[in-house]
């Protein structure tokens, strides 16, 4: 499965440009300007998207962004649904991603008709569904939910109703261990998170008996299990950012120790190690890093590709995500 859905790194081959980097970041100065364009990162994308955004967050602090631009464009430094969502919350915008194809393993374990067929199997279930998924998964869906705020969307359903959870499977028994409910859950997995190893992990904490241990809630259960706090990238690099210690061992994408080690610059971060992974001990989200500069280049000045969601589509699908925002406040 994995193998079919990773796409191929191809960070620079298609898009080349005669720039240097420094070059590439003058030019998409300029144009953003020209253009009224906002740039929204995610703290997986590489650094120097990073460096360039004007906002740099997690899922639910972009969703947040994407309302409250003025801009006339918004960039998304990010995948597709995340790309989509802002489309969906900021119609009259143009959204533009610099690689359509950035997509997400938990989003393409979802697809719309066998999600149907499961909520048709299971009536009367409130379906909370995490926002890694399509507009079509969400446009069936009665709450959406980030890891930032999963716990209180899901206690915000009264005890007696039953609840299916999707498609995050990991997410899913965090949050029944959390909260004591029975979710139905969906078998769709984020194909980083899942390759974490807990034997190198175990080895690397013997090795850094004073680090502590944090992971992101879409680890399997064995990882999370160990960790000292679990909680999304935004809790992760907060609770980094107030925590005493000073080393820590992180199980999430390896682009957040960027931002991290500048919130921290004399502490300590040593990325947690995944199973197949011999030569580094970094977990990269394939998808996240298909973005780059020259892409970026190349998307302001042609102002796409675009993003775009029927409008049926998008009545459909906001409803659930401004729910969440309701209840996020
Ligand atoms: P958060 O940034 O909401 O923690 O999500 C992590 C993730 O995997 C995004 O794809
Ligand atoms: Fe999807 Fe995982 Fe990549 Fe996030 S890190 S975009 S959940 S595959």
């Amino acid at each position: 499965m994995t193998e079919k859905i990773l796409p191929t790194l191809n960070r620079h081959s298609s898009l080349k440009t005669p720039f240097s980097s420094t070059e590439l970041i003058e030019k998409i100065q300029v144009l953003r300007k020209e253009k009224n364009a906002v740039l929204l990162a995610h703290y997986y994308q590489d650094p120097l998207l990073q460096e360039i955004a004007d906002f740099v967050g997690d899922s639910l602090g972009l969703s947040q962004q994407a309302i409250s631009t003025d801009a006339d464009i918004i960039v998304f430094l990010g995948v597709h649904f995340m790309a989509e969502t802002a489309k969906i919350l900021n119609p009259s915008k143009k959204v533009i991603i610099p690689d359509l194809e950035a997509g997400c393993s938990l989003a393409e374990s979802c697809p719309p008709n066998l999600f149907k067929e499961f909520i048709n199997q299971h009536p009367n279930h409130t379906v909370i569904t995490y926002i890694n998924c399509s507009a079509e998964i969400k446009a069936l869906s009665d709450i959406v939910c980030t890891s930032s705020n999963a716990e209180k969307i899901v206690n915000s359903v009264p005890k007696e109703t039953p609840i299916i959870f999707a498609p995050d499977k990991n997410l899913g028994k965090y949050l029944i261990d959390k909260t004591g409910r029975d979710l139905l859950l969906w078998d769709g997995v984020c194909i980083v998170h899942e390759a974490f190893a807990i034997d190198k992990i175990l080895k690397l904490h013997n090795k850094n008996p004073e680090a502590k241990f944090i992971a992101h809630p879409e680890s399997n259960p064995e990882i999370l299990k160990i960790a000292s706090y679990i909680g999304s990238t935004s809790g992760m690099i907060n609770h980094v950012k107030e925590s005493s210690d000073t080393e820590f061992i992180v199980a999430t994408e390896a682009g957040i120790l960027y931002r991290m080690q500048q919130e921290v610059p004399d502490k300590t971060l040593i990325p947690a190690p995944a199973k197949e992974d011999n030569t580094c001990a970094c977990s990269e989200c394939a998808f996240m890093k298909l973005n780059t500069l020259e892409k970026l280049y190349h998307c302001l000045k042609n102002e796409g590709p675009e993003v775009k969601v029927p409008m049926e589509l998008r009545k459909k699908a906001l409803l659930p995500i401004q729910k969440m925002l309701e209840l996020s406040c």
